[in-house]
């Protein structure tokens, strides 16, 4: 069985993808001129999107990344977040960037923003690659958005459903077949 026989459409092909990735790190370099950021990733769908912005942005970047309790085998938020691994660098005086690969409910990274303040970074600013406003449940302040896009459980672009399709190279629609077996 092909990952593809399980998409309905594909959402954002590779190449809007390519093209949004490259205006955020524009945007990024020049609102960092003179800085280094500490990109702080979201394990672990934000991998593959954070790998690409990294190399768009033209400041200094260290990268470290953060595992918070998922989602799993469902697709809903249970609404409970736990740090499953934590980050090995100091944010004492950093310029922290968390980077995400979908907002949904906003729970998750309602938690994260509050956790990473409270360790007194230089700056804190978000950047995640989609947005689905329309679920929002918790209030998240986005400062770098790819794309915002309506309530449809996607994947691809390292989003997964049960930790398949991450390595599709666009965002595509499931079929619901794919998550009702
Ligand atoms: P919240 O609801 O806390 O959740 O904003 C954010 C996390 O939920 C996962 N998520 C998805 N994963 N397709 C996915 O593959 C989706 O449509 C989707 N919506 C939410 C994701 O892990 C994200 O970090
Ligand atoms: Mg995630």
């Amino acid at each position: 069985m092909n990952m593809i026989d399980d998409i309905k459409e594909v959402l954002i092909d590779a190449g809007q993808l390519a093209e949004r990735v490259k205006e955020l790190g524009e945007e990024i370099t020049i609102d960092y001129a003179g800085k280094e950021i500490l990109m702080v990733g979201v394990l672990r769908g934000a991998v593959i999107f954070m790998s690409d912005l990294a190399r768009a942005v033209q400041v200094p970047v260290a990268i470290d990344f953060m595992a918070v309790s998922s989602y799993g085998a469902s697709t809903s938020s249970s609404g409970v977040v736990r740090i499953l691994k934590d980050l090995d660098e100091d944010l004492n005086g950093r310029h922290v960037l968390i980077v995400e690969d979908i907002i949904d409910s906003g729970l998750t990274l309602n938690y994260l923003v509050d956790n990473l303040k409270a360790r007194n970074p230089a700056s804190l600013k978000l950047c995640t690659l989609l947005n689905k406003p329309s679920r929002r449940k918790a209030t998240v302040h986005v400062d770098y958005n790819g794309f915002t896009i309506p309530d449809y459980f996607v994947v691809g672009y390292g989003l997964d459903f049960d930790e398949k399709y991450r390595n599709l190279p666009y965002i595509g629609i499931l079929k619901p077949a794919a998550y009702q077996k």
